[in-house]
Order: C-alpha cells, then sequence, then structure tokens
C-alpha cells in the first residue's frame, strides 16, 4: 500500500500540546501514513519552543521555516512564502493545523490555493470579538478547511451558521486535555520549579497562591490596560501570593513602560516562561488561576482549578457554562469580588465537558483513516 504523507504545522507555544497527541497517535497508522512535521518558528526562544518538544515527546521536526517574530503581516506572509515550497517538495496528502495562532491561518491558506485538503483540529470557537487576531484566524481557517474537529458541541452549531456543512464537521474533543491527562503524574510539584528559578518556596504552600498568566495584546500592549492589571494583580498578591511566569510580549512591556517597581512592590514570584510540565505542576496546587490564555481556562476546567479570566469574552464557553471558569475582563472591582469569593467560597467547582477524556487524538486518527486512506 501507498503511504500517504500528512504535513502537520506547529508554530506558536500553544500548538506543540495539541500536537503531541495526534503525533502519537498516527503511529498507530505508520504503516499507512507519514507524517510530516513542519515548525514554522513563530515562536523560537528556548523557552517558548525547545523545551515543549522535550518534553512533549514532539520529534525534531522535519524543517523549521525560521520566520520569527514580526508584524502579523510580516509574519503571515513569511510564513506563507516558506510554506509553499515546503508543500511542492513533500506533495502531500492532507495539511493538519490546529488552533488559531498566525501559523494556522497561514498554512492553510497556502494548502488550500493548492487543493491539497485541510484538516483544522480546535474547529467552530468563537468569541464573537473581532480585535482578536486569533477571532480573524479562526473564522479563516474553518472557511478553507475540508475536515473540522470540534472539542465541544457548541462549536457545530457556529460553523453551521457560518454556512459549513454539518457532514464536514467532527466533534472529537480537547486534544489539550489529552496531553494534559498523559502527563499530569510527571509534572514537577510547584516548589521545585520555585525552586528551579532560585525563588523562595519554603513559605508558599499548595492550594495556597494564585498562578498568573497574561500576553494578549489587548491587554498587554496599551499602557494604561497593563498598568491596571498589574495593579490588581498586585493587590490579590497581599492576600495570597502570586506566582508569574511572564510571556516574552508581556516582559517587554513591563520594561518599556517602567513597570517593573510596580510588580516589585507586591508579593509577586516573577518567572521566565516555564516549560509544559512545571506549568501543569504549577497550576494543578493553585488556589486559583488568573489568565489572558485560552489553553488554561481549558486546562483549569478540566483540573477543577478555579479560573479568573482577564478577558471580556471567551471562545470556550464551556469552561463558564460547565467548568470552572469566570469572566472577568479587567474592570479591578470585578477582579477583587472573583477572587474574594473563591477566597470566601472555594470557588466554581464545574465538571468535565463531554470528550474532554484524553481520547480526542484517537478520534482524530480514526476520522482521517475513514475519509482519507
Ligand atoms: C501567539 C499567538 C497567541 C498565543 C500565543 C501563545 C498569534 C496571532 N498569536 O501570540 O494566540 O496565545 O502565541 O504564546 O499567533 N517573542 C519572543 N520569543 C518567542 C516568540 C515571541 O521573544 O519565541 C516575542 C517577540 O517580541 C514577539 C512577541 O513575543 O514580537 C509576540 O510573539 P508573537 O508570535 O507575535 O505572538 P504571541 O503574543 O506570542
Amino acid at each position: 500500500m501507498n503511504k500517504k504523507t500528512i504535513v502537520c504545522v506547529v508554530g506558536a507555544r500553544p500548538n506543540f500540546m495539541k500536537m503531541a497527541p495526534i503525533l502519537k497517535e498516527f503511529t498507530t497508522l505508520k504503516e499507512q501514513v507519514t507524517p510530516y512535521l513542519v515548525h514554522t518558528g513563530q515562536h523560537y526562544d528556548h523557552d517558548m519552543k525547545a523545551s515543549f518538544f522535550q518534553q512533549l515527546g514532539i520529534p525534531e521536526p522535519d524543517v523549521d521555516l525560521g520566520v520569527g517574530s514580526g508584524s502579523h503581516s510580516e509574519q503571515t506572509a513569511n510564513i506563507m512564502l516558506r510554506f509553499e515550497p515546503v508543500l511542492n517538495t513533500v506533495k502531500p496528502y492532507a495539511v493538519l493545523v490546529v488552533g488559531d495562532v498566525n501559523s494556522t491561518i497561514a498554512c492553510s491558506l497556502v494548502a488550500v490555493k493548492k487543493q491539497i485538503p485541510v484538516l483544522h483540529v480546535e474547529a467552530g470557537l468563537r468569541s464573537r470579538d473581532r480585535e482578536m487576531p486569533e477571532e480573524i484566524n479562526r473564522i479563516l481557517t474553518d472557511q478553507i478547511s475540508d475536515r473540522l474537529y470540534t472539542t465541544e458541541k457548541d462549536a457545530e452549531i457556529n460553523l453551521r451558521y457560518e454556512g459549513i456543512d454539518s457532514s464536514r464537521i467532527c466533534f472529537v474533543g480537547n486534544v489539550m486535555i489529552d496531553s494534559l491527562k498523559a502527563n499530569l503524574e510527571q509534572a514537577p510539584p510547584f516548589a521545585e520549579t520555585l525552586k528551579e528559578y532560585q525563588k523562595p518556596f519554603n513559605n508558599i504552600l499548595a492550594g495556597k497562591y494564585a498562578l498568573l498568566t497574561m500576553h494578549r495584546p489587548a491587554n498587554v500592549d496599551n499602557p494604561l490596560t497593563l498598568r491596571k492589571l498589574l495593579m490588581s494583580v498586585v493587590a490579590v498578591s497581599q492576600k495570597l501570593p502570586v506566582i508569574f511566569p511572564i510571556h516574552p510580549r508581556t516582559r517587554t512591556k513591563i520594561e518599556q513602560e517602567g513597570m517593573k517597581e510596580l510588580i516589585d512592590a507586591g508579593n509577586l514570584i516573577c518567572l521566565p516562561p516555564v516549560g509544559y510540565l512545571q506549568m501543569l505542576g504549577l497550576m494543578k496546587s493553585a488556589k486559583m488561576v488568573l489568565t489572558d490564555s485560552g489553553g488554561l481556562q481549558e486546562e483549569t476546567t478540566s483540573l477543577g482549578i478555579p479560573c479568573v479570566t482577564l478577558r471580556e469574552n471567551t471562545e470556550r464557553p464551556i469552561t463558564v457554562d460547565q467548568g470552572t471558569n469566570t469572566i472577568v475582563g479587567t474592570d479591578p472591582d470585578k477582579i477583587k469580588a472573583c477572587v474574594d469569593d473563591i477566597l470566601t467560597t472555594g470557588g466554581k467547582s464545574g465538571r468535565t465537558p463531554e470528550y474532554w477524556d484524553g481520547r480526542a487524538a484517537s478520534r482524530i486518527v480514526a476520522d482521517i483513516k475513514k475519509h482519507y486512506l
């Protein structure tokens, strides 16, 4: 039988934990499929890339396009220019993309123009906020995808509303939770991570700290919003210590805008971006997570840890309806009220959404087998 090559694309940090279980699952079809891994190089720092590959057991990419940073147009255009020759050489049967980053839309667009089927994992999520770059990436990628794999049932409603035929949509569950379930036991205790970064750890107890991440342009690019959020977080840190692994975008803005002193005034433990396992370890012992990340909203729902989302909306409403997530935005009073509620009542408990069971990748690969092999 002729083996078929499927190009699998990763580019930025949240892609790695989504792709890892799919690549593993492809090994069950190794007589029929050869995955060809392309890393666009959108994220290139060791902290944002290499440690994830190692920890998640992702093989070395077959090619690294090395695009690096730039404006959205530069980054997207550079990825497209460098991705097309790969398709010309590899001649894949399909291109599989995950999530909603610039690499996702860039590679999908190149593939569809060459009439290569695009398979989109994590399709149909909508925040209805078109100022968010990821929302544009989601809508456009879904429109040009041949098969659309969804993490929650509402995603199908969104897609059908946008005119996508239900025969192309397949509800498979959440591959990010596949990675979480496969790796949780290997996650180092939070104190070990603090020790690794030479931070004080003896006076911080499991279940008695908050974990913070923040990197959305809407939150960090505007100095007024960033200052307001940091002040809220400093206030939270007077009630319980806040561990804060800082994304490069956020660190740059904090430094540029002279806000380092503001952070130093609080009970914040600042770290560089940590590895995937370290992050799971920090998350699972936290009293609560404050974040603007999409992935953390899902991971906290799976772990049953209260999540305070520092955004006005979410593309992952199931984490609010069924999970532990509360959308508070950037209003200091709302952040305070939500944090106080979690400290007093323990916060939302929630339940695990359907198919967030660690088997999403196997459903995806089964579907690929049915439709393409
Ligand atoms: C990207 C994704 C976002 C995702 C996030 C996770 C898009 C539109 N956004 O945002 O959905 O949640 O990744 O991290 O694709 N930088 C480094 N080292 C790196 C990568 C970036 O220092 O390895 C710095 C650069 O200064 C860069 C900035 O971070 O300009 C932002 O990086 P970029 O890839 O543009 O987007 P993210 O904000 O990381």
